[in-house]
């Protein structure tokens, strides 16, 4: 089967997309609303793209009820972010955190999360997750005049919990636990970890 996604409807498209490309990294996005509250909502339009300059990238996309995201509108004023990663135990406040509140309405607080504070952004990032980084905006990509929009960052400061390191200084996946998104409404965790048989000799 061969489809071309311009003769797909938006929604098609979007749904298809998104079952394809899986699992997909959650960013867990925090930033500075302007009247000083907190902001935070997850994003799966996400990676690591660059390691040496460290450099993550965000998709943000207009929806009909929400044409203009929040912490889109942060980052654009403020230029800067913060990106933690959940765990599995998060994962029903990260979804709630993408309830689509009015601006000004704090995630954190309607979550029951702890909001904390780095030591070079001023947005704040969620004190219970494993992983967070503070970050600043790097540069913003409009595709098009589509209202979609990625924007590139730079990680300045990474907070990993400490119990997480293995012996090597890498993450331990087994104790990171993170959560992944598929399709749909569906979420996922990290099941089967294994190597390539070619890849046994080298480290992590
Ligand atoms: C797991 C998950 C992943 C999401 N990924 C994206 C995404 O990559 N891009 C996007 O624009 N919206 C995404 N959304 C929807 C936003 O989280 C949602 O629109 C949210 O209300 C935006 O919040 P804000 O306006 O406070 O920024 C995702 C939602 C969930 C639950």
């Amino acid at each position: 089967m061969q489809i071309d996604p311009q003769t797909l409807s938006p929604a098609r498209r979007y749904f298809l997309l998104i079952s394809a490309v899986v699992p997909r990294p959650i960013a867990w996005v925090g930033t500075d609303n302007v009247e000083g509250g907190h902001n935070l909502a997850p994003f799966s339009f996400f990676n690591c793209l660059s390691a040496s300059p460290p450099v993550l990238g965000i998709g943000f996309s207009p929806t009909e009820s929400k044409p203009s995201k929040d912490s889109l509108a942060n980052i654009r004023r403020t230029g800067e972010l913060t990106v933690s990663i959940a765990d599995l135990s998060l994962g029903d406040r990260l979804h709630e955190s993408s309830a689509e509140l009015p601006y000004g309405e704090d995630e954190f607080a309607a979550t029951g999360l702890t909001p904390a504070r780095g030591s070079v952004v001023s947005a704040p990032f969620v004190a219970e997750a494993p992983v967070a980084m503070e970050c600043r905006l790097r540069q913003l990509i409009e595709l098009g005049d589509t209202g979609s929009t990625m924007v590139l960052v730079d990680v300045l400061m990474l907070h990993i919990r400490d119990t997480l390191l293995d012996a090597r200084g890498t993450i331990d996946p087994h104790r990171l636990k993170p959560l992944a998104r598929l399709g749909g409404g569906r979420y996922a965790s990290l099941g089967e970890i294994f190597r390539l048989p070619s890849y046994e000799q080298l480290p992590d």
